[in-house]
């Protein structure tokens, strides 16, 4: 009989020919997104194209994670180089994220307040990283779409977050700033990357959630072309929600346990928010019942936790689950890639922010083994960034952009 680690590894096994589905699939509803067919990618596009590396200026920016708010003061040089000058990071506490709408944007409001207040600041234009699937019609606007990763605040989903965070800073006295963008934490990021040097195709982000965003040619988006100054818009892809993976028994149990049965499926078998609850509910499988006390809570196994162990049964699981992670994450980024360039005629470099990348041993080369596995001669034409302080830098960049845009029009 095979032994319970053998069983688990033949669970969340994926052979090259898994992948290369994988690859085919994405690209079939990139491509169904793209025409507004019914798909499990929603392909939003971002109305902000890729820097030049010369915007300029000091701007405010209001970045809500899924765990954190930060807020910062960035200064862009104009010569590719970003300092962030000031800064202040909030946990956000638990009850905010399942809470009301006022709540969770006075809390925003409140803190952009103190912040402002601490340091004698001139700024008005701001930008906000909201780190959830928007559709937008503009830069500065965007209606939630749904939440993601564990949030249920009510009275937002369907509603303009410009709008809500609008009101929350009248009630703060602060209705003479300007926002300038509003963007998800991936475009921040691919931003962020191509002002601090050319050739970046591609952001995703590996942390509590999971996502990417590359740039589209502006004639292959049914959308207005409005006020956007490029060829080129950036779409975010919300692969978090890309649905046509081999799940099995664990995905399943972790999903119908979720406050999102059913959504985010991908993210759920990728982030960091639900690898460690994966290890969980396959430890408390394996373990007899005298053993598996220590397993009984539910999100009690961190990421972060299981990527500092060096050995022993809980490590071998967690291999398990977060390289096939890193193999779901290696075919995705392959399937963009050559979405863009079918070839690779060209080199093509990808900004990768998170956690997850860079944090659990091993990942990142079973990321890029991946890439090389489905392309055998020229996986190595893909170069994998790890970028930090993406949101930050890159909505500062967004800002610079927004005033851009403003004083074109
Ligand atoms: C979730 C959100 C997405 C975000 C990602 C990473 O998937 O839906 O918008 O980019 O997390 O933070």
């Amino acid at each position: 009989m095979e032994n319970a680690t053998a069983k688990l590894r033949r669970l969340f096994a994926l052979d090259t020919c898994d992948l290369r589905r994988i690859v085919t699939d994405f690209q079939e509803e990139m491509s169904r997104g793209l025409r507004g067919e019914k798909s499990s990618l929603q392909m939003l596009p971002a109305y902000v194209g890729r820097p030049q590396g010369t915007e300029k200026g000091k701007f405010i920016v209001l970045d809500l994670g899924g765990t954190n708010l930060r807020i910062m003061k960035v200064l862009l040089d104009g010569k590719r180089g970003a300092h962030i000058e000031a800064w202040q990071r909030k946990k956000i506490p638990p009850a905010l994220r399942r809470g009301r709408r006022e709540q969770l944007f006075d809390f925003l409001a409140q803190t952009l307040k103190l912040f402002l207040t601490e340091r004698s600041n001139e700024e008005t234009s701001f930008a906000f990283t909201f780190s959830f699937p928007m559709a937008q019609k503009s830069l500065s606007s965007g209606v939630l779409l749904h939440w993601t990763k564990g949030f249920t605040v009510s009275g937002v989903e369907g509603e303009d977050v410009a709008s809500l965070l609008a009101e929350a800073m009248k009630r703060e006295g602060l209705a003479h700033l300007r926002l300038r963008a509003l963007l998800n934490d991936t475009v921040a990021t691919l931003l962020a990357a191509s002002y601090g040097a050319p050739k970046y195709d591609m952001a995703v982000i590996l942390g509590t959630g999971t996502n990417a965003c590359y740039p589209e040619a502006l004639s292959r988006l049914r959308i207005e072309p409005g006020r956007i100054l490029k060829d080129e818009v950036i779409v975010n892809l919300e692969w978090g929600s890309f649905n046509r993976l081999p799940v099995n028994d664990y995905d399943h149990l972790l999903d119908i346990q979720s406050p999102n049965p059913g959504q985010q499926i991908m993210e759920k078998m990728v982030s960091g928010l639900y690898t460690g609850e994966l290890v969980r509910l396959a430890l408390l499988d394996v373990m007899g019942k005298e053993d598996n006390r220590k397993y009984l809570k539910p999100y009690s196994l961190s990421a972060r936790k299981l990527a500092s162990l060096a050995t022993g049964l809980e490590k071998e699981i967690a291999d398990v689950v977060f390289f096939r992670s890193a193999r779901i994450v290696g075919a995705a980024i392959v399937a963009v890639i050559t979405w863009i360039d079918a070839h690779l005629s060209d080199r093509h470099r990808v900004a990768i922010d998170g956690a997850l990348f860079t944090g659990y041993p091993g990942y990142r080369k079973k990321v890029e083994d991946t890439i090389c596995e489905l392309l055998p001669e020229k996986g190595n034409r893909i170069e994998l960034n790890p970028v930090k302080e993406g949101s930050a830098i890159g909505a500062a960049v967004a800002c610079a952009l927004g005033e851009l845009q403003a004083k074109s029009f």
